[in-house]
């Protein structure tokens, strides 16, 4: 590679990201172009973060803006100052966010300030609801965005709706779902099973919970703690905790059930071992939501919406409260498992989303 060639500069900085990210920088590798890949700090345990870059074969961060926790506009203002500061200095000829993280949106206003052609991976999703920090981060970095780089067709009718140029949107399928085919051989449900404490001969739920929508309110906290007992009444439950929201969890004595196993976030390949083996998944994440759906593992989603609504069309995905979440996870478990492979999956959910976003950004550099 020579200085001469462009140069694409990925922005990172959640859980989220990392499954996102490493299938395009890898494809991108194939093409003539200089890549910097950039973490921003806001996820740094080594569980939340350097996990994944180990497992999943990412290249080290060429630079750590080491921003770390805040309220909103403290980690997006830090955000903000250190990639000014180094896209000043770099000049990046394309910069690539993805998702609806606080560091997708930083790193969007930066670029299009500084007039950078700017590329969204995971484009065009919407919620419909402005009480979700994620659907602000979504709806400004595609307004600002020149290539909008979605995962299913629904999102292109959002991003038409909003008054977006179809020749900015490309319908190029699901990264996070290369990342999962890639790894899939390497799930070992009983090795972690066993690592855990869980006994494999019993069915068990996976559950993993932390939008602010359940873990912030404590009125919330407390009805989620009922819920998850009187679930973990009929199943044994295993829940790998995100730091959000622990404390007031604990506090609710959401750990004080016997059929409850509250364990540390766990890295990727270890977390899909065991959600591969699970009789359902209880979760508010997204991306677990696709993932779920391509194992064809029963999901049932704590939220009144979802911005993924593929996964209930194609998928194994359904939307629960509260309320209802024990009566849902007994239908499920009454249910048994889906015969396998009759679950249809979302169009182009098919390990080659990497090489066709790469095709995309390398077309749209000129090389
Ligand atoms: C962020 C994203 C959310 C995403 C989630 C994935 C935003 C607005 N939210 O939420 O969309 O679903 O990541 O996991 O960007 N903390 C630690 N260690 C860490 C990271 C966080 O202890 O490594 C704790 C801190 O107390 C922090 C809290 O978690 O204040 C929340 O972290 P933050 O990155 O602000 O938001 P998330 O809830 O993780
Ligand atoms: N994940 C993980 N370990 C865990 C919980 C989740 O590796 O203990 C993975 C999960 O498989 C998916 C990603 O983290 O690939 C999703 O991140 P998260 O749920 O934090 O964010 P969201 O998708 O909701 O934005």
């Amino acid at each position: 590679m020579t200085g001469s060639q462009p140069l694409v500069v990925h922005i990172t900085g959640a859980r989220p990201n990392f499954p996102k990210a490493a299938p395009v920088i890898a494809a991108l590798a194939e093409h003539p172009v200089r890549q910097l890949l950039v973490h921003t700090g806001q996820h740094y345990d080594e569980r939340m973060s350097e996990v994944f870059f180990r497992q999943l074969g990412l290249p080290e961060p060429d630079v750590n803006l080491g921003v770390g926790s805040g309220p909103h506009g403290a980690q997006t203002a830090a955000t903000i100052v250190g990639l000014e500061e180094l896209f000043t200095a770099e000049r990046p000829d394309l910069v690539v966010v993805y998702g609806d993280v606080n560091s997708t949106v930083a790193a969007a206003l930066v670029a299009s300030k500084m007039g950078i052609p700017l590329a969204h991976v995971e484009a065009g999703l919407r919620s419909f609801d402005m009480t979700m920090p994620e659907e602000i981060n979504r709806l400004v970095t595609d307004r600002l965005s020149d290539l909008l780089l979605v995962t299913s067709p629904d999102a292109i009718a959002h991003l038409g709706n909003e008054g977006v140029h179809p020749d900015k949107i490309h319908l190029v399928g699901n990264p996070m779902i290369d990342t999962l085919l890639r790894h899939l051989d390497a799930l070992d449900t009983a090795a972690v099973a066993d690592s855990v404490g869980l006994d494999r001969t019993e069915p068990y739920l996976v559950a993993t919970l932390h939008r602010p929508g359940n873990v912030d309110d404590p009125a919330d906290v407390a009805e989620l703690v009922r819920a998850v007992h009187a679930v973990a009444d009929q199943v044994r439950v295993v829940i790998p905790l995100h730091p959000r929201g622990r404390g007031r969890l604990e506090q609710a004595g959401f750990m004080d059930h016997d059929n409850l196993l509250v364990i540390d976030p766990l890295g990727y390949v270890e977390f899909l071992g065991l959600v591969r083996g699970a009789a359902a998944v209880v979760t508010d994440s997204g991306g677990v939501q696709e993932e779920t759906t391509v194992m064809g593992v029963p999901c049932l989603t704590l939220r009144p919406n979802t911005e993924r609504p593929v996964t209930i069309t194609h998928g194994t995905n359904q939307l629960i409260t509260r309320a209802s979440l024990p009566a849902a996870v007994a239908d499920v478990l009454a249910a048994g498992p889906a015969e396998p492979g009759t679950t249809p999956v979302p169009p182009l959910w098919d390990g080659h989303a990497g090489p066709r976003i790469a095709a995309v950004l390398a077309a749209s550099l000129g090389v």
